[in-house]
């Protein structure tokens, strides 16, 4: 299978590239910086530079991935921002690098992952359980949880787009042993990731515009 995964250089998106690479998949990996460029040709895969936080970042996807089409597309970019415990405002600049980040970088990149879609493609798109308004019972984090809600309405709206064409859905992955998930998380990146792989590949073409954990159970905008 050909695989796309954006915000590949650390965590979850760079284990996706890692356990695809080992599954015999052709991976085309994609990070913002040089740091995780280096990383990235170091484990072999095809690199391309996307920043999800500006136009021009995202505007340079369509090219690098010419003529290629995806059986796979992770969209995993994604930054937490303040940590904040109850309602403190964001300063602005804060909230917009976050929504920027968070939800306009997959609005700018999903018509350029639905052109290069292969039939019957499908395409996974890191949200989080802090998005969902039904499961909630904190606000902490409340600027991230507002971007992931936003970012699973956007998925909604792709998956109405796609239609037939193929699949989209919205990932917990759980919490996770990464830079944001931090030491103490629930599990580790590699089984999260084997989960994801094998969810996305198990799912039925009407689960496309859902929202799901790692382990395939269905969750609750
Ligand atoms: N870990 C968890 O417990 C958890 C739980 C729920 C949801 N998630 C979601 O899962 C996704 C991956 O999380 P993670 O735990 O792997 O986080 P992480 O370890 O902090 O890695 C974040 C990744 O996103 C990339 N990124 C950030 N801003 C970007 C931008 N503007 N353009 C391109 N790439 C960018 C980072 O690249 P740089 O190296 O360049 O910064 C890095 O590769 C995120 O969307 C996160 O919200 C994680």
């Amino acid at each position: 299978m050909n695989v796309l995964i954006i915000g590949a250089s650390r965590g979850i998106g760079y284990e996706l590239a890692r356990q695809s690479l080992e599954g015999g998949d052709t991976v085309y990996a994609a990070a913002r910086g040089q740091t995780g460029i280096a990383r990235l040709k170091d484990l072999g895969v095809n690199t391309l530079v996307v920043n999800t936080a500006d136009a021009l970042g995202c505007s340079g996807l369509s090219w690098g991935i010419d003529g290629v089409r995806f059986d796979r597309i992770w969209h995993v970019a994604g930054i937490f921002g303040p940590r904040t415990a109850g309602v403190d405002p964001p300063v602005q600049q804060d909230f917009d690098v976050v929504m920027h980040t968070n939800v306009l970088g997959f609005m700018r990149l999903v018509p350029q992952y639905f052109d290069a879609l292969a039939d019957g493609g499908r395409i996974g798109v890191l949200s989080s359980k802090m998005g969902s308004i039904g499961l909630r019972n904190s606000p902490s984090g409340w600027t991230y949880r507002a971007s992931k809600a936003a970012l699973n309405s956007t998925v909604k709206d792709a998956a109405l787009v796609l239609g037939k064409r193929g699949l989209v859905v919205a990932f917990h992955p759980g919490w996770v042993q990464t830079d944001m998930g931090g030491n103490g998380a629930d599990i580790p990146v590699d089984r999260s990731v084997a989960d994801l792989r094998r969810t996305l590949d198990a799912l039925k073409p009407s689960d496309s515009g859902s929202f799901f954990n790692h382990d395939g159970q269905a969750l609750s905008w």
